[in-house]
């Protein structure tokens, strides 16, 4: 919540820290960042730090440490088992959550992959309200099937509605009443990643929770995004709970949580927590085998206590509000220069509407992996393609139901000032005015597709746009 108002009422974002650290970054000439862009295929994901101003890429394991956090880093009991760091962090995670039982992952996805080790056979279902990639994945790997319960709000690009991550709750219901036994377990995201990082509401989150309760099947949270989503339910649902009963709330109703401290708690690593011994017995054995001791899970011991006091600062609202803000900020300004992004602003970053902002270029070409590409050579910001290359549809010629084409600009906690993210807009105002000088990308002849493989542009349109961006800017970065 901004506490502070300005006097001239400008709805400006303010820091609730001072900069300890800094890094250097470059800002390259336009004709750099045309052949850097090559060099990367195209592909955002191929680009090196060094040709990159703003890295815009993703909010995961690159979100600024506190001082508190890197002087605890110094703290860590470097043990192979029975840690003390371990204890320190499962402590503390009993404290905020309420669950005795911890197992340490390297990162997300690991988690994900002993969650469905353990509880998807062959056959079974997944519901969630949102399909993320790498939990899909692990779903799939284990021949499961992951389906999305949105509810249909929340796929509408633009509106007013808080919490367009909610379940379809009577869709859900449905479901676990006709194939209760099919069901490996409910899988619930708070925030909701691939639709613009949007919050589901707490509402929602314990009505799917008591769903699962009333016809036996387990529920697993997925908190990755869960700080930004706290800052919603907050100011949008439960304005008389503190961020730490909220948390509470929501995690008693849980049988599993789960985490990438890549996002929350400001560290790097995963997190799986539950309170069913049996449950966590299962799930114990994948950890030994996949990740290390189960004391450590393939985390860094260093991590883990920069994640003790991370989390601690997850509960303190001028902290978790910071995110928001900031994203709010940026959609607002670029939403006043009718360039079409995600509303609600949510968490994560700011999320173009590539379809809105490149009409000319049809979606068997990328739109958003284009804009992607434009946006980096206009600004030196790289952000992340969130549509047709990322989730290739099933049958490429079909498109499917609410298919998105976002360019996402994640915002990560604490790292770009306003001036930066001004100079951001500046550049999309541009980009936008020059935006049919924008053309698609495709995959060579033989590419395997992946959302990191390297891509060709159609034409030499990012050389006229460079062009152009020196006509206008003259001989400005
Ligand atoms: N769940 C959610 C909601 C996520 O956003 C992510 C990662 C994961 C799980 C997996 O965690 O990366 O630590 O293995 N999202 C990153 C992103 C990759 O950029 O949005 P991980």
């Amino acid at each position: 919540m901004n506490k502070v108002m300005f006097y001239s009422r400008k709805p400006l974002p303010l820091e609730m820290h001072k900069v300890c650290i800094v890094q250097k970054t470059n800002l390259k000439p336009v004709e750099r960042r045309v052949e850097a862009i090559r060099e990367a295929g195209f592909n955002s994901y191929r680009l090196f730090s060094d040709d990159v101003y703003l890295d815009m890429l993703t909010d995961s394991g690159v979100n600024a440490m506190t001082n508190g956090q890197l002087g605890a880093m110094m703290l860590a009991d470097e043990a192979y088992a029975g840690s003390m760091t371990y204890k320190k962090l499962s402590a503390k995670l009993e404290e905020l959550f309420g669950k005795k039982l911890f197992l340490p992952a390297h990162q997300g996805r690991a988690c994900e992959h002993v969650i469905a080790k353990a509880f998807v056979k062959a056959g079974t279902l997944v519901p969630m309200n949102f399909i993320f990639g790498t939990s899909a994945a692990q779903i799939e790997l284990m021949g499961g099937k992951a389906i999305a319960l949105l509810d249909t709000k929340g796929l509408q690009k633009q509106s007013d509605e808080p919490f367009k991550g909610d379940f379809d709750e009577a869709r859900l219901e449905e479901m676990l009443k006709n194939e209760a036994s099919r069901i490996a377990y409910v899988r619930i995201e708070a925030g909701t990643n691939l639709i613009g990082g949007q919050p589901i509401s707490m509402r929602s989150m314990l009505r799917a929770a008591e769903l699962c309760k009333q016809y036996g099947v387990i529920s697993v949270f997925d908190a990755s995004l869960f700080q930004d989503n706290l800052h919603f339910i907050k100011t949008r649902e439960h304005p008389e709970l503190s961020i730490r009963e909220i948390t509470r709330k929501v995690a008693d109703a849980m049988d599993i949580i789960y985490f990438s401290a890549r996002k929350l708690g400001f560290g790097r690593g995963g997190v799986i927590i539950t309170n069913s011994q049996e449950m966590f017995v299962e799930m114990e054995q994948y950890v030994a085998r996949y990740e290390g001791f189960p004391t450590y899970g393939g985390m860094s011991i260093r991590e883990m206590e920069a994640i003790v006091v991370g989390l601690e600062e997850t509960m303190d609202e001028d902290i978790v509000s910071q995110g928001p803000q900031f994203i709010e900020y940026l959609c607002n300004e670029l939403q006043k220069n009718g360039i079409d992004v995600i509303t609600p602003a949510g968490g994560l970053g700011c999320h173009l509407d590539a379809r809105k902002f490149v009409p000319h270029i049809p979606l068997s070409q990328y739109p958003a992996g284009s804009l992607a590409a434009a946006v980096y050579i206009a600004s030196g910001a790289r952000g992340m393609e969130r549509g047709g290359i990322d989730e290739p549809w099933p049958d490429p010629d079909k498109e499917p139901f609410g298919a998105m084409e976002l360019v996402r600009l994640a915002v990560p906690r604490r790292v770009y000032t306003v001036s930066q993210l001004n100079y951001l807009v500046d550049r999309l105002i541009w980009l936008k005015q020059n935006a049919s000088l924008i053309g698609g990308i495709r995959f060579p002849e033989g590419s395997n597709r992946h959302f990191y493989d390297r891509l060709e542009s159609i034409g030499d349109w990012p050389e006229k746009l460079a062009a152009k961006f020196r006509e206008d800017f003259h001989d400005s970065l």
